[in-house]
């Protein structure tokens, strides 16, 4: 099929099938610049030119998990491991709510050492004393109770990232944990009325074109809220420490199609995106995104998150961060959004 008469039927919103996809994935050259077009006016028409700023709290890294790919796998013993108290945690998040960031997002490894009766807490104190807009949790894998809990103490969203769509491939790169797990669980999360996030990691090794399209359809299928899409960047102390990182072109094509496949859905401008290219975060906000989340933890931790290696921004100071990231919105002629940056699909019956 051509890819020209592919792009026509992404833009106007209808489906598409597995190969039409892979069409699209295969854009080269002045295809991909169309395909950015595209994708851009899709985020136009649909959500405008706000961008939204998140602040990202990570207030641990400890985490029982082994996965692969990253940096904060139970066996890198090399990697010096903090957790936030909850009052530090309050802190960050007063300081990002007085550099005029709305929305914060909760995220960790998977750490049990935070119960659910604490972290309750934590949102709790969050939305009535810092009065902070929108909580976002991004903890992983956890119980149906604890889900309901921290939704009742006034979480709003929940970022569980799908990682890959291929359940072999996500069974060897997460021992332990299964593709079947994952979305049941996105399914909890949606049953309880969070916004919910999903997304991939685009270039793991042993993942292919198909693999990329059935990520994309999957998020469409979650009719998601929100999708993180960033290439996998190499981690030294990983097994997968030698494979090579996730391409740039590639990332952006990813999230062109998901731009075009979910016209409603907020999607980030990718730390990992800004990391493996300069210019990779104002690439993105071209390519469909329209959502940044600037680190706001505080340092010295930043530099112990390591997910992995040499993420931008991390050696800036966060009023820094923000009026460059600010400088970066206005250059694309967009603006900064206001208020919480709720979901378009739940704002005044939409
Ligand atoms: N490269 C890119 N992204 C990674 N993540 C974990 N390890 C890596 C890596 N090496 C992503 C996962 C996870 C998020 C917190 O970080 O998608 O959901
Ligand atoms: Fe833990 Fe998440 Fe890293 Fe896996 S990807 S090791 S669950 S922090």
């Amino acid at each position: 099929q051509e890819f020209v008469e592919v792009l026509e039927k992404a833009r106007g919103s209808h489906g598409l099938e597995r190969h039409e996809v892979i069409v699209l994935l295969q854009a080269r050259g002045e295809e991909v610049d169309a395909l950015g077009r595209a994708a851009d006016g899709v985020r136009a028409a649909f959500l405008g030119d706000e961008v939204h700023l998140r602040g990202i709290i990570e207030f641990s890294n400890y985490c029982c998990r082994n996965c692969l790919y990253c940096g904060l796998r139970r066996d890198n013993r090399k990697l010096r491991r903090y957790r936030l108290t909850p009052g530090e945690i309050l802190a960050a998040a007063r300081k990002a709510a007085g550099l005029g960031l709305p929305t914060i997002v909760l995220q960790s490894g998977e750490d049990p050492h935070y119960t659910a009766p604490v972290l309750a807490d934590i949102i709790r104190r969050l939305k009535e004393e810092v009065g902070v807009g929108a909580v976002t949790l991004s903890v992983g894998e956890r119980s149906f109770e604890d889900y309901r809990l921290w939704r009742e103490a006034g979480a709003d969203r929940y970022l569980l990232k799908h990682e890959t769509a291929d359940a072999a491939l996500f069974a060897r790169l997460r021992p332990g944990t299964t593709l079947q797990d994952r979305l049941l669980r996105l399914k909890w999360l949606r049953d309880l009325g969070y916004q919910v996030g999903s997304g991939n990691i685009i270039g793991l090794p042993g993942q292919s074109l198909e693999t990329l399209a059935a990520d994309i359809l999957l998020m469409r299928e979650l009719d998601v809220e929100m999708a993180g899409i960033g290439p996998f960047i190499p981690h030294p102390q990983t097994p997968l420490a030698k494979e090579p990182p996730g391409e740039l072109e590639l990332t952006l094509k990813v999230l062109a199609i998901a731009r075009l496949l979910l016209p409603r859905a907020h999607l980030p401008a990718t730390t990992a995106l800004g990391t493996i290219h300069p210019q990779g975060r104002r690439m993105g906000l071209c390519f469909g995104a329209n959502v940044i989340m600037p680190d706001t933890t505080p340092p010295p931790y930043r530099y112990y998150y390591q997910i992995y290696p040499g993420k931008a921004g991390l050696h800036e100071e966060m009023g820094k961060t923000l009026v460059s990231l600010k400088n970066l919105i206005f250059s694309l002629n967009r603006r900064v959004g206001s208020g919480p940056g709720h979901s378009p699909k739940i704002q005044g019956g939409m």
